[in-house]
């Protein structure tokens, strides 16, 4: 659908509350064009974690559509974001996506910048230049619990309040003390949103996901998972993880703030943590002092999800490759002094996420199919649906207010 006159306005408009997005939404150049500008070039992007770059001089590149980032440590430890794009004539300066370097080399024609993006040199350029006005532009970058975030914005909404919210809810489990397992990507022949909307919602979860709903109450009746949670937030106290959380994805997002939920809910008895038969999956994590069979979902703005158990935790990133296409990648993070193989079997540990994306990626490009036909038309959602229909209020407040 390339309906350059297409008006996003109206669309937005006569959207029915409380109903699934009309096909435009999915199908159109000019409403994706805007979703880039809107959403993935304005919130914060998680870019990586700190344990790919514990050495100064580490780095490696955050690509996303037509952007490219290098995320860098410094000489002093600090972490850079650099917009990978030469100040001379526009080539890219680094191409390897990750490695060790003293600075960087621009390919073309050997620029050669800092590793805090300062123009260490350019060749035969007159010196009537500014070169202090001449280093890699600088990108956005927060580093939050070993979490590292980037925004592509001129001018970002503030990390602040997200940060002090969210402190007591990650101090627990020490992200910053984890290292990454293992992280696979698969690739979704979807528009993003198909994705989002699916992650946001167990409504499908006892059809698509038997592996998953043995062990995850998220599919369940609220009257059967209170109980459940009850029992758990005793558990959770002994164990050093709190539980009086706040959930606060609102329908309507302030402008200057990005968005922000969590929540932690018990899995089923026998069920210590994501794994297929209940048994721990690897060390606790951070200052955890046993399980509390709970699992904790935190969202750090709508497109960057992370599920924590006792004893790894799973960052979730949806990457739009085009309308129809996107990447869902996950991370898998473990205590840092964990040995695979000693401490925990990398099979066992990507086993519930891998199975459940994979059946994920089937159910969401046969959602896709369907919205593409001249059949489809959006029906209304079930109260189990709740995430899935603020992101899309959540969406629609966005396009409006850009
Ligand atoms: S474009 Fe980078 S040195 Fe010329
Ligand atoms: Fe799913």
């Amino acid at each position: 659908m390339n309906n350059q006159s297409l008006d996003i306005a109206t669309l937005v408009k006569t959207q029915k509350k409380g109903f699934a997005l009309t096909q435009p939404f999915y199908l159109s150049d000019a409403v994706f064009e805007k979703d880039v500008d809107s959403f993935f070039y304005q919130d914060w992007q998680m870019a990586g974690h700190v344990s790919e770059i514990p050495q100064a001089g580490d780095y490696f590149l955050f690509e996303m559509m037509k952007e490219s980032v290098i995320i860098v440590r410094g000489k002093d430890g600090t972490v850079h974001a650099l917009a990978n794009v030469c100040r001379h004539r526009g080539s890219r300066v680094c191409i390897e996506p990750r490695g060790n370097t003293k600075r960087f080399t621009c390919p073309y024609h050997a620029w050669a910048f800092n590793l805090d993006g300062s123009l260490f040199n350019a060749r035969m350029l007159d010196e009537d230049h500014d070169r202090s006005k001449l280093g890699l532009k600088r990108v956005a970058v927060e580093v939050f619990h070993g979490l590292i975030y980037v925004s592509f914005s001129d001018a970002p909404a503030s990390f602040d309040k997200l940060r002090a919210d969210l402190d007591p809810v990650l101090a627990p489990f020490a992200l910053e003390r984890t290292k990454i397992a293992y992280r696979e990507s698969y690739p979704v022949r979807a528009n993003w949103k198909l994705l989002v909307e699916n992650y946001n919602e167990c409504y499908h979860c006892t059809a698509a996901h038997p592996e998953f709903a043995r062990s995850h109450v998220t599919h369940m009746a609220a009257e059967r998972v209170e109980p459940l949670n009850a029992e758990m937030q005793a558990r959770s106290k002994l164990a050093g993880v709190p539980t009086d959380y706040f959930d606060c994805i609102g329908s309507a997002r302030p402008k200057g703030s990005p968005d922000y939920a969590c929540n932690r809910y018990s899995l089923f008895d026998g069920y210590l943590t994501g794994s297929e038969d209940g048994a721990p999956l690897a060390p606790l994590l951070g200052k955890v002092k046993a399980y509390d069979s709970g699992a904790s979902d935190v969202y750090v703005g709508i497109l960057n999800p992370m599920l924590i158990y006792c004893d790894h935790a799973l960052i979730y990133r949806f990457i739009p490759v085009d309308k129809d296409t996107s990447i869902q990648e996950i991370i898998w993070l473990v205590h840092e002094d964990a040995s695979e193989g000693t401490d925990y079997d990398l099979d066992r540990l990507k086993w519930l996420w891998d199975v459940t994306t994979i059946a994920d990626k089937r159910i969401i490009e046969k959602n896709q199919e369907g919205v593409n036909s001249r059949f489809y038309e959006p029906g209304p959602f079930v109260s189990m649906e709740a995430y899935t229909q603020r992101f899309i209020e959540a969406y629609l407040t966005t396009l409006t207010n850009a």
